[in-house]
């Protein structure tokens, strides 16, 4: 990991709190997940070398945790006394909950587990000053305000994932992400260690998955939308030994986070049947993939796979002590089973219906070894297809709908959906972020999210155990990079899971943030950092347009232009939103009295003949997916041509769209331009023909079809109509209906194959 530059700016901060008078005010901390509740109370508590901690062997890991980190720290030497007390208390409901009681001459912490009290010390952590995160403390005294906290948190299961198999990261930085992890009171850490790209988790039996499946030749350069595709060649690889994995999953057991291994099955296997060829159903020699997406050669269903897959399994269920073992289950594409006598003749001896029952028998095998040797499975949602395994997980991505059926089932539910839990997608609208997948996921939409499907009554809530944060690593090649995706999103996650929606605030988030970025410097992590960048959005009143800016933190001043030119200290403050009544470049930045603190944010307002009409949709937008509405579409603003999650674009899944303009009165038209995106790894699909209906004032309708080219090399579709009048009829259009069949459900071969196919469109230009 780098170093930051800017780390001693934020070292005396905490003094200014150690100072506080016995009178002033004090402020409720900014701790990371919110607590239920926090009490200030009078007085202080002095922390210095005559404190001392107790604690039995109940309060172990927490305990020393707690007397480590104040002694490594900082120079204070603690005591033999006890004034910090770690005290069993059986009356606190929640497993994980604690009290935490500061008191002038003494510390109290208490729990019913030694899990509950770590987190009162993940609390106590960000009471003392950051300094303790990176031994720079200054002075042996340090002055903590008295107050209670009582804590519990919201959900069990509390995650973040992290392939290693597109890109893989040090033993060290593995420990890194854990103690991230533990910070926030997260308790569960997804390994996900086997991949298409490469096989990660050394097992002794197969020594061909560490010499052959674990290296590819080279890796896809840019973004896999970028045609022709390019590759660095050069060889890519490791593996994580038996040793390493025991040391990673002993540390976290110090930390109390659970590792739950994944081990994909019976897709994203390439890496697997590239050493073992007869894993696969042709037997054919494959490489190791070298670009993303996927891939068709997935586990054959022979008797000699479940051999492999249960000798694999043996090993991991030895390494990881886990009661779950992620058994993958996602995006098996079945056209070699369909065309494998081995896998049709099972179909035929089993009695099942087709390749998705297929599917489920695999995982049912899988996960009846699993239970025989103690262990519970968790699969990705497609694991519902075809039937779901009797005591399976559902990790629910592709959406709710997942979580929804499963719920119903009676079945356990982990909340993944791309949507609010993907952080390998933009989480900003700049044009200068690092190349991620795609998609856009700011931390307010993350912070937003609720793992409850509202579908549900109260009695299948009970099934939803919680929620991840999800770190595909594709275009993720370095450490620096995974923290850069990672944070701040994972500090929304933290508190989406923890704390109690009553308690949550965007507002107050965004402070707590960008206090707690200043511990985040000293402990070298490299966060991304988009608190001081502006949003704008187009708002109509009396019929007039008028556009508003504004800023995550709130308490900050906006400048901007309508010139074109960079806004600088002196440019025109905003304090009311700007009218809009042609065409315009907005550009506006966030300055503290001595210097700007974000980049520049810039808007173009295109008037064309339909901004300000009426526009509806026959369908609604997906609830993931809603842009700014249907009127969002003729706001003059067209969508970033990366992020199409943002603010202009619409997504619709599977669905066929009629969209009509109301134009108001008649007017002449002679162009209609709209662009569709094409972003085929994340399902999206351009159409193949739109229909366009022209109502004339005396209700005649003049029909036409276009075309759209789609491009499987072009991620952005456009299209561009133009309306020819018959001269002699001079007509004029009173609305427009634009008909949008949807792709379909995508054919095998491409990717997302057997999935619908989602529809996203930009703007609809009218001249
Ligand atoms: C997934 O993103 N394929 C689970
Ligand atoms: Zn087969």
């Amino acid at each position: 990991m780098s170093f930051k530059k800017n780390v001693v700016l934020f070292v005396f901060i905490s003094f200014l709190f150690n100072c506080k008078s016995e009178e002033s005010i004090a402020e409720i901390p900014q701790i990371i997940p919110i607590p239920e509740t926090q009490t200030i109370n009078k007085g202080h508590f002095i922390l210095d070398s005559k404190v001392g901690i107790s604690y039995d062997a109940t309060f172990k890991i927490s305990g020393d945790f707690l007397r480590k980190f104040i002694q490594e720290g900082s120079t204070i030497k603690l005591s033999s006394t006890n004034d910090i007390q770690f005290i069993l208390d059986d009356t606190i409901k929640n497993l994980e909950g604690y009290t935490l009681d500061i008191q002038p001459d003494k510390l109290l912490i208490k729990a019913k587990t030694d899990q509950g009290a770590f987190y009162a010390v993940q609390t106590l952590r960000q009471l003392l000053p950051n300094e303790f995160e990176n031994k720079t403390l200054s002075g042996e005294t340090v002055s903590i305000q008295c107050m209670t906290i009582t804590d519990a948190p919201q959900f069990q299961y509390r995650g973040m994932h992290l392939d290693v198999g597109r890109h893989m990261f040090s033993v060290d930085f593995i420990k890194t992400y854990i103690d991230a992890l533990a910070l926030l009171k997260m308790n569960t850490f997804h390994w996900h260690l086997t991949e298409d790209q490469g096989w990660r988790i050394e097992i002794k039996k197969y020594p061909k998955l560490q010499e052959v499946a674990a290296f590819r030749n080279e890796t896809l350069i840019g973004h896999y939308s970028d045609q022709p595709h390019q590759f660095d060649k050069t060889p890519y690889g490791g593996f994580y030994t038996q040793e390493e994995v025991k040391d990673i999953v002993a540390y976290a057991q110090a930390r109390h986070v659970r590792v739950i291994p994944e081990i994909e099955l019976p897709g994203h296997a390439q890496a697997a049947i590239s050493a073992y060829p007869n894993l696969g159903c042709t037997g054919t020699q494959v490489d190791v993939a070298t670009k993303w997406g996927v891939f068709e050669h997935i586990y054959c269903s022979k008797d000699e796979t479940f051999d492999f897959l249960e000798d694999v399994l043996d090993e991991v269920v030895a390494l990881f002590p886990s009661d779950y073992i992620h058994i993958g289950g996602d995006e098996a594409p079945k056209t070699n089973w369909k065309t494998c006598a081995q896998c049709q003749n099972r179909i035929k001896i089993e009695g099942l219906k087709d390749e998705h029952e297929l599917q489920n028998y695999f995982i049912t095998r899988i996960e009846n070894y699993l239970n025989s040797k103690g262990k519970q499975i968790i699969g990705w949602d497609e694991i519902l297809e075809g039937g779901l395994a009797p005591n399976a997980t559902v990790m629910s991505w592709r959406g709710t709908k997942g979580a929804i059926e499963a719920a119903k089932q009676k079945h356990n539910v982990i909340m993944t959906p791309t949507s609010h839990c993907y952080f390998d997608y933009y989480q900003s609208t700049n044009p200068d972020e690092p190349t991620a997948i795609g998609g856009f996921l700011p931390l307010e939409k993350v912070y937003g999210f609720n793992p409850i499907p509202s579908e549900l009554n109260a009695n299948e809530t009970q099934f939803i155990l919680g929620a991840q944060g999800n770190i595909w690593t594709e275009y993720m090649p370095t450490e620096d990079q995974v923290e850069y995706m990672a944070f701040p999103r994972i500090l929304a996650m933290s508190e989406v899971v923890w704390s109690k929606n009553e308690n949550k605030n965007f507002a107050d988030f965004a402070k707590r943030v960008e206090n707690f970025n200043k511990r985040l410097d000293l402990l070298d992590v490299n966060y991304a950092n988009h608190l001081y960048e502006i949003s704008g959005e187009l708002t109509s009143k009396n019929k007039s347009t008028y556009y508003q800016l504004s800023t995550t933190l709130q308490d900050k001043t906006i400048r901007y232009t309508l010139d074109g030119t960079e806004p600088t200290k002196t440019s025109q403050t905003y304090n009311q939103a700007i009218p809009i009544t042609e065409s315009l470049t907005i550009k506006a930045t966030v300055f503290n009295s001595e210097k700007r603190l974000g980049s520049i944010f810039s808007e173009t307002i295109n008037h064309h003949k339909a901004v300000g009409k009426i526009i509806t949709i026959n369908k609604e937008p997906h609830k993931s997916y809603p842009g700014s509405g249907p009127q969002g579409l003729i706001n003059g603003i067209s969508g970033s041509d990366t992020r199409y999650g943002d603010k202009e674009w619409l997504g619709f899944w599977g669905e066929d769209l009629e969209i009509t303009i109301d134009l108001d009165t008649e007017i002449e038209i002679n162009s209609i331009k709209t662009r569709f995106h094409n972003g085929n790894g994340q399902w999206i699909y351009a159409p193949k023909e739109m229909e366009l209906e022209f109502i004339l004032l005396d209700g005649s309708i003049v029909t036409d079809k276009i075309i759209v080219q789609n491009q499987i090399d072009k991620i952005l579709v456009d299209v561009n109509y133009k309306f020819i009048t018959p001269k002699d009829l001079d007509i004029k259009v009173k609305a427009i209906t634009l008909k949008i069949p949807n792709y379909g459900t995508i054919p095998d071969g491409k990717q997302g194959a057997g999935n619908k196919a989602w529809t996203f469109i930009d703007e609809i230009k009218i001249n």
